[in-house]
């Protein structure tokens, strides 16, 4: 979403063209589209043909996003990128199938109308006493986006705006605010998935009491982050503005309507600001020399404070770039979907429980797993139960029960599907297991699966590890005695280490270890320096001295394989 390459610009525009060359550029282009600005009434845009703002910075056209070919929409992106980047959609929620017989046009009542095949497929639905049907309506795409309907070139009495009815982008002059009159707030809402401009889960807008605040709502309903008041200034909530000095943003309220406008200090500077699918709205500034958009700001603050964005049964991780997961014995509903950046279809059972289907796992009773570094669950219920043994039996009785936990104090248990679950980074783990209600046979799998892998990590490999180094020690003292040399043993190549080792490493080392040996490239054996035996066992510190085997002390060590292969 941020990495859009820029093509030509501002820069190129200012240099001094031939003027023959610049018109048959203009010849060759009003060809291919229109290239004008404006759509008087009578005529039709179709095709490939588009408007174009004047200032260039903005195109208005048919366009179907992703790989999809039979999803057309109308719209508005910024012209001179490469990958487009779309700020307005009118058919959002309507797309057109059929390529063919699009038309955009001011119809004869003198609304905005696309047609398919002859048929009103979206209209700007004036009210019939407003809308006028003088020859001289136009409908205009101008310098800041806004594409307007407007009764004659002069006329400053705008029909119609895009400006007030956006989609997901509110750009530079844009409002957002709350009419009193009808009610109605403007909300920016995010797109459903990256490839496709339907209303998704969330949106931000005034709120609807009349109050200066905004809110970022999930569905339209539960509210995740509030911006505070205006002071005048700043938001209460978002202190981040106070130190701006790229945006001039203003609060206009009165008997009409509140709204928020905003402008930039620089005209020649782009800037959006969007309701993303991630659940944040960001504020992002083009910058030239970059050739990136910059993210000024985003709220809420943390990637995982966005409600629900992982769904049900997924887990959402701030140090990880894909951040949501599905749980243990979970998978994503539509592997589709999730790849697209829309995770609210969550996650589905891989195995249905024994209570909601008795023939399902032969009937097996369901079972529990623990859940480690994991923030619990919304909407606890807490039960009035005073030990582990009763309150994971008041779960497994109600079949709608999902998980539970006991923390000494108290029986918690939760109903139905599990939301807003964060994996919990180092450090603050805290104490707050929970236990995870899974059909058997997934307890099983899940016991089988840390039991093999406890087999090789405590015994295949240590042993193996052990041959191995004391085979290569043994070598190494061979040579050292063939060669006879006089050097001095230095501490830096301790070689001889009288002491029996146990490696304890980690899954991942183990897989890198494993990809070394395949992709062809020798898989040496560690030379282990006395420095390095020393980094790894903690200065032979007493918490990693795991006994004292025939030949002397045991120690753990870990040890990264990787950057010991030589
Ligand atoms: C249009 O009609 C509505 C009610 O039907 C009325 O409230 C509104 O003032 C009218 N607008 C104009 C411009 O006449
Ligand atoms: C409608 O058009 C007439 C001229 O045809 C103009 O005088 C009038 O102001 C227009 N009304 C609106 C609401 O733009
Ligand atoms: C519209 O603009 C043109 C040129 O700018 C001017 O000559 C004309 O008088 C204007 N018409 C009105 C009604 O303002
Ligand atoms: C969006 O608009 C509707 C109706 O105007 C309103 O009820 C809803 O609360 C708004 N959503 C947000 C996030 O403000
Ligand atoms: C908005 O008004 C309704 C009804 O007056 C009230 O129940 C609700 O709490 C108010 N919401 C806020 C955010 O003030
Ligand atoms: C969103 O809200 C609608 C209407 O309020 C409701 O029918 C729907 O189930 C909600 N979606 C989710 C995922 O909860
Ligand atoms: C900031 O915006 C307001 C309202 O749009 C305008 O009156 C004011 O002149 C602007 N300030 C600057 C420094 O551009
Ligand atoms: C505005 O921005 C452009 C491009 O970012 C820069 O070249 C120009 O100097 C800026 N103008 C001012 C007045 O800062
Ligand atoms: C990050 O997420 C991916 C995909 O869900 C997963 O395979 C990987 O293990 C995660 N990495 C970490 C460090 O959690
Ligand atoms: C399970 O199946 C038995 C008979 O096969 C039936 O009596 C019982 O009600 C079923 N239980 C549930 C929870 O569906
Ligand atoms: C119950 O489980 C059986 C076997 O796993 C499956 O064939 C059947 O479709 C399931 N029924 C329901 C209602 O989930
Ligand atoms: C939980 O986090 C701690 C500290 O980061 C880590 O040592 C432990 O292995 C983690 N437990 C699980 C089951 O991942």
């Amino acid at each position: 979403m941020t990495n859009e390459n820029f093509r030509g610009g501002m820069g190129t525009r200012s240099k001094q063209l031939p003027w023959w060359l610049f018109l048959s550029a203009m010849l060759l282009f009003s060809c291919k589209t229109h290239g004008a600005d404006t759509l008087s009434a009578g005529l039709t845009l179709s095709g490939s043909q588009t408007l174009i703002s004047p200032n260039g910075n903005f195109e208005l056209g048919f366009f179907s996003p992703g790989k999809s070919a039979n999803r057309i929409y109308i719209g508005i992106w910024y012209k001179n990128f490469v990958s487009r980047i779309v700020v307005w959609v009118a058919n959002r929620n309507i797309p057109i199938s059929n390529p063919s017989q699009i038309e955009l046009k001011i119809a004869e009542d003198g609304n905005l109308v696309i047609l398919s095949a002859s048929k009103i497929i979206w209209s700007t639905d004036l009210p019939s006493n407003s809308s006028n049907t003088s020859s001289s309506l136009e409908a205009v795409l101008l310098d800041s986006g806004n594409f307007v309907l407007r009764d004659g070139p002069n006329s400053s009495a705008v029909i119609w705006q895009s400006f007030d009815h956006p989609t997901d982008t509110w750009l530079p002059g844009g409002k957002l605010g709350l009419n009193k009159l009808t009610k109605q707030s403007l909300n920016l809402t995010s797109w459903k998935n990256s490839e496709d401009p339907a209303s998704g889960m969330f949106s931000v807008g005034a709120d609807p009491n009349g109050s200066s605040q905004y809110f970022i709502k999930w569905n339209m309903s539960k509210t995740y982050w509030s911006s505070g008041v205006w002071n005048g200034h700043i938001f209460s909530l978002v202190p981040e503005m106070r130190t701006n000095y790229i945006y001039n943003f203003s609060y206009v309220s009165n008997e009409n309507e509140n709204y928020f406008t905003y402008s930039v200090y620089n005209t020649s500077i782009l800037s959006r600001l969007i309701m993303d699918l991630s659940g944040q709205i960001r504020q992002l500034t083009w910058l030239n020399g970059v050739w990136d958009w910059n993210i000024f700001w985003a709220q809420p603050k943390q990637q995982c404070d966005v409600y629900a964005l992982c769904g049900a049964f997924g887990s959402c991780n701030e140090k990880n770039i894909s951040m949501c997961e599905c749980l243990q014995g979970f998978e994503a509903r539509s592997s589709e979907e999730t790849s697209l950046s829309d995770w609210s279809g969550g996650c589905v059972r891989g195995t249905p429980l024994q209570c909601q289907n008795n023939t399902s796992d032969n009937g097996d009773q369901d079972g529990f797993i623990p859940m480690h570094n994991m923030s619990w669950p919304e909407n606890p219920q807490s039960l009035p139960i005073g030990s582990a043994k009763e309150c994971k039996l008041a779960c497994l009785n109600k079949c709608s029960c999902t998980a539970y936990a006991y923390n000494g104090s108290g029986c918690s248990i939760w109903d139905g599907d599990l939301l807003n679950l964060r994996k919990i980074s180092d450090g603050d783990s805290g104490k707050q297991i929970f236990y995870l209600r899974l059909a058997a046979s997934e307890v099983k799998s899940f016991a089988g699966s840390r039991n093999k892998r406890q087999l090789w990590v405590t015994v295949v490999l240590p042993i193996s590890l052990t041959i191995l180094i004391s085979g290569f020690f043994i070598c190494c003292l061979c040579i050292r005695k063939l060669k006879a040399t006089g050097e001095k043993e230095s501490g830096e190549d301790l070689l001889l280490f009288d002491v029996d080792m146990s490696i304890i490493a980690t899954n991942d080392e183990l897989n890198e270890a494993s990809e070394l040996g395949k992709g062809g490239k020798d898989f040496k054996l560690p030379l282990f320096s006395f420095a390095s035996i020393s980094a790894a066992t903690d200065d032979f510190s007493v918490a990693n001295k795991l006994g004292e085997g025939g030949f002397g002390p045991v120690y753990k060590v870990r040890l990264k394989l990787v950057t010991q292969v030589i």
